[in-house]
């Protein structure tokens, strides 16, 4: 068990709970997909982590590929309209696509991203989400696979920042209030 990091509140997923959830995440794609060969989208930064631990908890062929937007944030605009900063390397026309994701909060990244992404035509277009906080939800969308559905608490780690901190911390912990509230 890692020491807590004294920014944190308090450890809301351990090193081993994240482990053991990814590996059935992985067995239950693997077998979703049995016979395919899905392509990994992982959205940049956030789900670096969470991608490469359940792709490797993958036993089919699967290929990985990447990509980065940028939000205006909900305040910017009402559209909730997001920028490519980073595009998918290959075409996703005709192939069973998962899109990998940190966590699905309000929902407005993903739900213009998977336009974008249907507009491609992929055989399939589909969402895992490592975390879920749908009583954060303003969009109508759904993942079709979730980690660990959490409370409304800012998280950290595993991916998961705060001004770009904590990204490297091997579990999800709760981000002490004064740590936000001095900025
Ligand atoms: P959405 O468009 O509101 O769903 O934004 C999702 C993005 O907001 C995620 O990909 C994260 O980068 C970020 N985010 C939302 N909640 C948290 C959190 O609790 N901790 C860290 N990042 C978060
Ligand atoms: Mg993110």
């Amino acid at each position: 068990m890692s020491t807590l990091h004294p920014d944190l509140e308090k450890v809301l997923l351990t090193e081993e709970e994240l482990k053991a959830r990814v590996a059935q995440l992985g067995e239950e794609i693997s077998r979703d997909y049995a016979g395919k060969e899905p392509v990994l989208v992982a959205i940049l930064r956030g789900s670096y982590v969470f991608m490469a631990d359940l792709s490797r908890a993958l036993d089919i062929l699967c290929r990985v590929d990447f990509m980065s937007v940028s939000s205006y944030g909900a305040s910017a605009t009402s559209s909730g309209q997001v920028n490519i900063i980073k595009d998918l390397s290959d075409s996703i026309e005709g192939r069973d696509v998962i899109v990998v994701e940190d966590i699905l909060d309000t929902g407005n990244t993903l739900h213009y991203l998977f336009q974008i992404l249907q507009a491609r035509h992929p055989a399939s277009l589909k969402l895992c989400v490592l975390l879920d906080k749908p009583s954060r939800r303003t969009k109508p969308i759904s993942a079709d696979y979730v980690g660990f559905t959490v409370p409304d608490e800012f998280v950290v780690g595993y991916g998961l920042d705060y001004n770009e901190h904590y990204r490297n911390l091997p579990y999800i912990g709760v981000l002490k209030r004064e740590v936000y509230a001095k900025d």
